[in-house]
């Protein structure tokens, strides 16, 4: 009974202990939760090999708190438990309409973040996407076992094509999540750290690979001849490994500053809704001066009418590394006037090394380029195994 309840659960409790670990609290919440028996498991597979870590961000407009704290700052600490692979998907920004001189540049800038922020490219590998053709294949694959009606029902496929109109909306935007479920299941990744937005493409990857396994896997495979797979591993069973999401309990929606009710975006016209990880000190002390604040007195994380309170708080708590306790005894009675300083300086502050480090990446390409190039080494001999089988599950010509 204990040997199936660690079976079931083990990467959530892990993953728990390395973010608590690098004191980013200790609950983390995952769109599938493993139970409270998971507390006792360890970071490794049932087959022996570390568990695996995936995830990504798309090279388009600069990054942003959001993408920080709900997403790479917590990569960072899972390095030291899992076996790690972020990448920046450079396919996923030609969904939406971008400008062909920029792209490369900014694919390098998203991996110098990464390293920035703390990802060891010693321990985890970094890749851009596109390197990897694997993705493109697999995600060609999923596609015909994908019914269209769980694409159309993506909350951020109907948001943006709202917007964009027939005309303007790419096939690429709808087929997206599938894209995105090809770059988890390629790598058979156990957990996926993301924010609180991917919650409905992880559970179509959750599907997606489900609906495989169902089809193509199993005795179906099996049948598929003696021998074992092209990964090395017997036919039968799951060919795919439906992954976790793993979303942090704070910093999963950090929110717009000029709408505590709308989330922080790339895509936002408003420069001054967002705080970019490169902002220079003053341009961070500006837009937090004239960020959204209301008329009420004092300062609550709680007050539902208070949005914007509960985000710059929260803010404020993640970049200063304080206690929820700690903020709540320092900021409530103060005013907007009095808290905005200290969040301007807990930020600047909290960014500073950051930056720093990503003067020094950007000024030698050549380091970063062979960072890349090694990942997609790594990268494509992970992602060939997990295709290879995929191929031989669908019946494919060796
Ligand atoms: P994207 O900018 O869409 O490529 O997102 C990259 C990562 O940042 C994903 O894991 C998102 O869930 C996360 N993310 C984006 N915006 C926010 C936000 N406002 N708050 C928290 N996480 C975010
Ligand atoms: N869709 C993700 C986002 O916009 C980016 C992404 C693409 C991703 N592929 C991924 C995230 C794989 C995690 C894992 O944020």
């Amino acid at each position: 009974m204990q040997q199936a309840a660690r079976a079931a659960a083990p990467p959530l409790a892990a993953a728990r202990r390395a973010l608590s670990r690098a004191g980013l609290r200790a609950r983390c919440s995952a769109a599938v939760e493993g139970g409270a028996a998971a507390a006792e498991a360890g970071a490794e597979a049932p087959s022996g090999r570390r568990l695996r870590v995936l995830s990504g961000v798309q090279p388009t407009g600069s990054l942003h708190l959001g993408n920080y704290l709900g997403a790479i700052r917590n990569w960072v600490a899972l390095q030291d438990t899992y076996d790690t692979y972020y990448c920046v998907v450079d396919l996923h920004a030609l969904t939406a309409a971008h400008e062909p001189r920029e792209l490369a540049r900014a694919t390098r800038s998203v991996a110098a973040l990464y390293l920035a922020a703390g990802v060891d490219a010693s321990r985890s590998t970094v890749f851009v996407q596109s390197r990897v053709p694997a993705h493109s294949e697999l995600a060609w694959l999923l596609n015909c076992c994908t019914p269209v009606g769980w694409l159309n029902k993506m909350i951020q496929y109907k948001e943006k094509s709202r917007k964009l109109g027939d005309g303007e909306c790419s096939v690429g935007l709808l087929d997206y999540p599938v894209l995105m479920a090809a770059d988890i299941l390629l790598y058979q990744a156990d957990l996926v750290p993301v924010g609180e937005d991917q919650r409905q493409h992880l559970e179509l990857t959750r599907d997606i690979a489900g609906r495989f396994n169902t089809l193509y896997g199993g005795r179906a495979w099996k049948g598929m001849g003696k021998g074992p797979a092209p990964s090395g591993r017997a036919r039968g069973g799951r060919v795919l490994k439906p992954p976790e999401a793993l979303i942090p309990p704070q910093g999963a929606r950090v929110m717009s500053l000029d709408d505590g009710t709308s989330k922080m975006s790339k895509s936002n016209p408003d420069e001054g809704s967002r705080l970019n990880l490169l902002d220079s000190a003053d341009t961070i002390a500006n837009k937090v001066k004239r960020c959204k604040t209301d008329a009420l007195p004092g300062l609550s994380f709680d007050d539902p009418e208070r949005p914007e309170a509960a985000n710059l708080l929260t803010i404020y708590q993640l970049c200063s590394g304080l206690s929820r306790e700690a903020v709540e005894a320092q900021c409530c009675s103060l005013r907007w006037s009095e808290f905005k300083p200290l969040l301007a300086e807990a930020v600047v502050e909290h960014l500073r090394p950051l930056q720093a480090r990503y003067a020094e990446l950007t000024s030698d390409p050549t380091y970063l380029d062979g960072v890349l190039a090694e990942g997609a080494a790594r990268a494509n001999e992970t992602a060939r195994a997990t295709l290879g089988d995929v191929r031989d599950a669908l019946g494919m010509m060796p």
